[in-house]
């Protein structure tokens, strides 16, 4: 039998869209809900500001890492101040890196009303279509089932047969309706989904069925974990953007593959819901996604207390004070940005008790290695908290994966 004969064509198919009753679901999801109240409440608006506009790269790393994709977390930082490697490839991977920060910049800005629905066949198509269209040549190629090359159009539904995995998705001339069937039944401002607990678990579960789906022609990872970041934006848990769903699932790649895959089967046996797929395995993997979302939040809850950021600034800047690229003083100015999120040029000198000028020079330092930042139109401008990439293994130990930070280390250390 051809691929083409057995595909999926009904959008009944998909069926469970929900699992069926768990306690220990909801039990998961309250504990979710619980955990990520307050993550930021300890942390002033700008300070969280600015550790969001520090994991924005990292989410990057990770989504693109799931997919093969390894770009150096040195190399992005370059990328952001506009520092491109020469060979086409490097480039591409830098090029892809920075897509993925400014969609996901501006899908925090989308989620913002109640109504909104993030499981809309245009907001998917919106997320696909920003990415894409700033991604290079060298990504926008693929091969399709029958060995062609084929062009992904940014935010154009397949026109051809997937797989993924052992899974053939979707008959691509029926996904409009797999789409509008996603699109309304896990709409949050649906009757049936009043409840916030039901809410999260679907999330979870809309994960796995938009994978199933593969409405692209490519790109349906990054698409499908920025879906999760807005998900969980626009539920209010993760509204600061502090922690991120991605990093837990590329720590975890083979299980989040594995339990992918595992969703993707249909029913075992009578006792195994009643849909065409397997509601036990549709139930694991919310287990696993719902665990893996709490296991990132307590994390930077833990990374984020304000006793250990002081500390961490602490070692930061012994570590610059040995090398040499700062002084002692320059720790008070950046205890008082991370507890105050910005500080007025004046304070300074205060603060550092120097004078002006050597206090400036200070804060001059700081800014060159990225930890201050000021409005450079407005020579008033308040001194702000920023947190560069390089300073990350000291600052923020063990976001990214060990081999990473000790390059990074390294580099910091002028090894
Ligand atoms: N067996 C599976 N069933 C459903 N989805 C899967 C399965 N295995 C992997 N995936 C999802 O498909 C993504 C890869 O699809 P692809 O369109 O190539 O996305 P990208 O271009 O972003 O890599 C993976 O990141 C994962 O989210
Ligand atoms: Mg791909």
């Amino acid at each position: 039998m051809s691929i083409k004969e057995g595909v999926y064509r009904d959008p009944t198919t998909m069926e469970p869209l929900y699992p069926e009753h768990s306690p220990e679901l909801e039990s998961l999801a309250m504990t979710l809900i619980a955990e990520s109240n307050g993550l930021a409440a300890s942390l002033h608006p700008l300070t969280a500001h600015a550790i969001a506009d520090f994991l924005r790269p990292m989410n990057s790393y990770y989504s693109n890492l799931i997919e093969g994709h390894d770009t150096h977390p040195i190399d992005i930082e370059k990328a952001l101040h506009k520092d491109f490697a020469n060979d086409k490839k490097n480039r591409a991977l830098q090029l892809e890196a920075l897509a993925h920060i400014k969609v996901s910049e501006r899908i925090f800005s989308k989620c913002l009303t109640v109504e909104f629905n993030p499981y809309s066949t245009d907001f998917l198509k919106w997320i696909h279509q920003s990415f894409y269209d700033e991604l290079p040549e060298y990504f926008r190629k693929v091969k399709n089932l029958e060995g062609d090359e084929t062009d992904v159009i940014p935010g154009e539904i397949r026109t051809c047969f997937v797989k993924v995995g052992k899974h053939v998705a979707p008959d691509w001339k029926h996904l409009s309706a797999f789409l509008n069937r996603f699109e309304t039944y896990y709409n949050p401002s649906d009757a049936t989904n009043r409840s916030k607990i039901r809410r999260v678990i679907a999330m979870a579960a809309a994960h796995h069925r938009m994978a199933w789906i593969h409405p692209f022609v490519d790109g349906n990872g990054r698409v499908v974990r920025l879906l999760s970041d807005a998900c969980f934006r626009h539920e209010g848990l993760n509204t600061a953007g502090l922690w991120s769903m991605t990093r837990g699932l590329a720590r975890n790649e083979k299980d989040y593959k594995a339990n992918l895959a595992n969703a993707d089967l249909v029913r075992f046996n009578n006792y195994d819901g009643r849909g065409n797929l397997s509601n036990s395995m549709l139930t694991e993997f919310c287990r696993f996604y719902l665990m893996t979302a709490i296991d990132q939040v307590t994390y930077m809850k833990k990374m984020l207390g304000i006793d250990t950021m002081l500390n961490r600034i602490d070692n930061y800047v012994d570590l610059m004070v040995a090398k040499g690229l700062l002084k002692h003083e320059t720790r008070y100015i950046l205890e008082a940005v991370f507890l105050k999120g910005e500080i007025a040029r004046g304070e300074v000198e205060r603060i550092t008790g120097k004078s002006d000028k050597t206090a400036k020079a200070m804060a001059h330092s700081l800014i060159k290695l990225g930890l201050l930042r000021v409005d450079v139109t407005n020579h008033l401008s308040p001194y702000q908290a920023c947190y560069p990439i390089s300073a990350s293994p000291v600052l923020f130990p063990s976001l990214y994966p060990t081999g990473k930070e000790m390059d990074m280390l390294n580099a910091m250390k002028g090894l």
